[in-house]
């Protein structure tokens, strides 16, 4: 299903409003609700708007915060996806640390990878063998990468890990990240895509163009749940499909 919005904020107002209903559920049933959440700065505004729009903080009981990726920086680095969501969310609305599960960027990669593989095993359910999900937000680069899955890394797609160790094309940063198989083993996944610098690419992925195999947002396509796609104008402005 594709959203599109007349700005970056109407777009995170409409998502905020379906993270926290989602988030309602899980508190009302008394189930955990285990989201992964990316870095950048579309995500950083969706995190403000849900925690401006918040009365009952208790709401947060229940839902438990993973990574989608992260680099390996300390976790006060002002590159980490970590301080970035810290700051805009958990401490607005004083989410408990016993919910917080971040990738530890400071760590050694592979070794990090490995420790966060065996966490995602022992605290989410499982279907076909792998960690699911309840939700799990994404962005995308102007190159078609999403997560720290990079067009020229291509293989963490298909790998038969759940977390792998990947690496920036431009700045060779190490980053952590969530790989394809996990990732589509979701209940939903949402794309937040906002900015013209992305147009030709998401129209590329939507519209299923020849050679939009390249970019590593067109595998995301969770086989057991729904994708949804949060887009503003700028970035759907050469969109011809009406839906996906
Ligand atoms: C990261 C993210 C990355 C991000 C996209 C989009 O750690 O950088 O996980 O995949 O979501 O690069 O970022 P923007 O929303 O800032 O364009």
């Amino acid at each position: 299903m594709i959203h599109i919005f007349k700005s970056i904020d109407e777009l995170a107002n409409s998502l905020s409003v379906k993270v926290i209903s989602l988030a309602r559920e899980s508190f009302r049933a008394c189930s955990p609700f285990n989201i992964a959440l990316s870095g950048g700065s579309t995500p950083g505004v969706l995190f403000e708007n849900i925690a401006s729009a918040i009365e009952d903080p208790g709401l947060w009981e229940e839902v438990n915060f993973f990574w989608v990726d992260e680099r390996c920086v300390p976790p006060d680095h002002p590159e980490s996806n970590f301080r970035m969501t810290d700051k805009s969310f958990f401490r607005p609305l004083s989410v408990s640390n016993t919910n917080i599960y971040r990738m530890m960027g400071e760590e050694e990669p592979h070794a990090e990878a490995n420790r966060y593989e065996a966490l995602l095993r022992s605290q989410l359910p499982a279907r076909e063998g792998l960690p699911c999900f309840n939700l799990v937000l994404l962005g995308m680069g102007t190159d078609g990468h999403t997560a720290s899955i990079f067009p020229d890394q291509m293989d963490l797609l298909h790998s038969g890990r759940i977390c792998e160790v990947a690496r920036h094309p431009e700045t060779g940063q190490s980053r952590i990240t969530l790989t394809g198989p996990v990732i589509n083993n979701a209940d939903m996944v949402c794309f937040m895509i906002t900015g013209a610098n992305k147009a030709d690419v998401l129209a590329s992925i939507l519209d299923g163009e020849k050679g939009s195999e390249k970019f590593p947002a067109a595998h995301v396509n969770p086989q057991y749940g729904e994708l949804e796609w949060y887009l503003d104008e700028k970035a759907a402005q050469f969109l011809k499909a009406s839906g996906r």
